[in-house]
């Protein structure tokens, strides 16, 4: 989603800003834009990629302090005009915005009435005019930011630009806001992904935290004028190395590095002579784990489709009463929290918006949320202060793959904890920690030689609709896939539990209609079978992904996909690898933007 690089000191700041965007590419975007000051303030924008804005630069744009964005569309469609930066109507004030301003409309036609002449439809660009307005009224750059947010109500992550002062005035609520601190410079950047290049050293701004950067060194204040407890902290460097390697793509090399990124979370988490996990992050001792009373799991897109296998796996092992939500509906439900219940929030990022909104929602009514979470110091890690980290690593293609096995596995961990703490016996928790441990050998194996996959991409890359159909821990499972296929490829898929499929989906399927089936060998196989056979009778092409061995499934499809078997909790971390696979083949024969989806971000920082 939209993102902000921003960089003041001795440097020429163009070249420094558009390698700072080049890094936010893979959050999705679809304009972009700069603006550097020298004297004065030059800007450029441009729709599509941030080698369109470079290659429209003019070539004197010089100057040692600039802002650059890339926009993805909320308020206004995609145009040169909408994409930031957004000036003020002299050209003296720049700004870029992350997040929305929820009082725009009112605002825009109060500058209206005031005879500013807006030039775009966006919610942003009233906070270059407000800016503006106060610097008028005699206010430095620090106060005009303030009394212009005052007038505001919303979320952002906001830098703005004066004429005629060599500074960066940064703000930050519920958009994230990560200031560089450099040796005689300041970067500023919605991701730390991006600083890591330049300094690891880094502050974290919280929301209601203002910065001003100057070459020397950044100042920090909160909206209402009280100092802030903003921090500089050192950041991993090795997290901002994402390099591609010999894949084509990023979605490709994530899906190959689950092995290894499943290893990073499982290794040193479990005790197999005690079939238990030991996640030391969660801080909750086994007395406290009898005593939680129900788990509520919480995400969005794939990190929603771990948290339905992971219910599945608590209920399983422990016997706790366990759902899963959609954040952004949870939030808005007025939810009953109890201080009983444990909340888990699952994100990759760390910083999608309406994650972030429930569990500050949680935290307000009184309630526990802990994180499990891929990127280390992000806003929801933070916000939980404990949980989990997933360990997979950067992951920079949209489409999430490696991170879905990490929370899934990261999950069966934490089962097997509170299982162990109530109801679980010893033995049946060391067959799980047995099978868990032996996952990533399997997965590699299972990537060594994927199977028919490229005649299932025959089946289904001209298919008007495809259905997924599982049952149990393989139902996520198919929802995680027609996610993913119609993410990338852009095919509208349907996914539905097995059995449910004769209560409507049915009726879509007809001569060659691509059905996809997730049916390992666990209790649920005959049943599938059925359900297998009700497609088939409608003419349906059945892709079928199986347990190795398991030729009586494997016969009853047209195009049967072996994978190897395991503890039927944890067979979602292979049944879903064909998936993503299915998925990248599909988009890449499409000539789709695999790693950059049309319309889709990475982080969605907005609600
Ligand atoms: C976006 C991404 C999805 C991701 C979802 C949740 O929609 O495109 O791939 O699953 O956000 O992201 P999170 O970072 O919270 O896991």
């Amino acid at each position: 989603m939209c993102g902000i690089f921003g960089y003041i000191g001795n440097q020429q700041a163009t070249n420094l800003l558009i390698n700072g965007l080049r890094r936010l590419e893979y959050r999705g975007y679809d304009s972009s834009g700069i603006a550097i000051l020298n004297s004065k303030i030059s800007h450029t924008k441009c729709i599509g990629r941030v080698a369109n804005l470079e290659s429209v630069l003019p070539e004197n744009m010089d100057g040692n302090c600039g802002i650059a964005h890339t926009r993805w569309a909320t308020h206004g469609g995609v145009t040169k005009e909408n994409a930031h930066p957004h000036l003020s109507e002299d050209g003296t004030v720049a700004i870029i915005h992350n997040g929305i301003i929820e009082n725009s409309r009112a605002l825009r036609n109060w500058l209206i009435a005031e005879g500013v002449t807006l030039q775009s439809e966006t919610d942003s660009e009233v906070l270059a005019h407000l800016i503006h307005r106060a610097r008028c009224d005699g206010l430095s750059p620090l106060d005009s930011v303030r009394r212009a947010l005052r007038q505001t109500r919303g979320t952002w992550g906001l830098c703005a630009l004066f004429e005629d002062e060599q500074m960066i005035v940064c703000a930050r609520n519920g958009s994230p806001l990560v200031i560089g601190v450099g040796d005689g410079e300041s970067f500023v950047a919605s991701d730390p992904h991006a600083l890591t290049p330049h300094t690891q050293r880094v502050i974290f701004l919280e929301d209601g935290d203002l910065a001003v950067l100057t070459a020397g060194g950044v100042q920090t204040s909160r909206l209402d004028g009280d100092s802030s407890d903003a921090t500089v902290t050192t950041i991993d460097q090795s997290w901002g190395v994402a390099d591609i390697g010999d894949f084509p793509h990023f979605m490709l090399k994530e899906i190959h590095e689950q092995p290894e990124s499943l290893r990073q979370c499982i290794s040193g988490r479990t005790v197999l002579s005690e079939g238990n996990g030991k996640l030391g992050g969660l801080d909750l001792s086994a007395k406290k784990l009898l005593e939680i009373s129900h788990i509520r799991l919480i995400g969005c897109g794939t990190a929603l489709h771990a948290c339905q296998v992971g219910r599945l796996a608590i209920e399983h092992m422990a016997r706790v009463p366990t759902q899963s939500h959609v954040a952004s509906e949870f939030r808005y439900n007025n939810p009953v929290i109890s201080p009983a219940a444990l909340y888990l929030a699952v994100s990759q990022s760390g910083e999608t918006a309406d994650t972030l909104s429930a569990v500050k929602e949680i935290q307000l009514k009184g309630g526990t949320v802990m994180g499990v979470i891929n990127v280390v110091g992000s806003s929801i890690a933070r916000q939980c202060g404990r949980g989990v980290y997933i360990h997979s690593g950067p992951e920079q293609a949209v489409a999430s793959t490696k991170a879905f096995s990490n929370m899934v596995a990261s999950l069966t961990i934490f089962s097997l904890q509170i299982g162990r703490a109530r109801s679980l016996s010893k033995r049946d928790g060391k067959q799980v920690v047995k099978a868990l441990n032996a996952i990533p050998n399997q997965v590699e194996k299972y990537l060594e030689d994927s199977g028919p996959i490229m005649e299932a991409v025959q089946a289904v890359k001209d298919a008007p609709h495809v259905l997924f159909l599982g049952r149990g821990a393989s139902a996520p499972v198919a929802r995680e896939g027609a996610l993913k296929l119609m993410e990338v490829a852009y095919i509208p898929c349907l996914a539905y539990p097995a059995g449910e499929m004769k209560h409507g989906p049915i009726a879509l399927l007809e001569e060659g209609s691509p059905v996809v089936v997730i049916c390992p060998n666990d209790k649920f196989r005959a049943k599938t079978l059925s359900n297998v056979q009700e497609c088939k009778a409608r003419g349906a092409k059945i892709i079928l992904i199986h347990d190795e061995g398991d030729d009586e499934a494997a016969i009853e499809a047209d195009i049967a996909i072996a994978v190897p078997a395991t503890h039927s909790v944890i067979s979602p971390l292979l049944t879903v690898v064909p998936l993503q696979l299915l998925a990248y083949h599909v988009a890449v024969e499409l000539g789709r933007d695999v790693d950059k989806p049309r319309n889709l971000a990475k982080s969605v920082t907005v609600e």
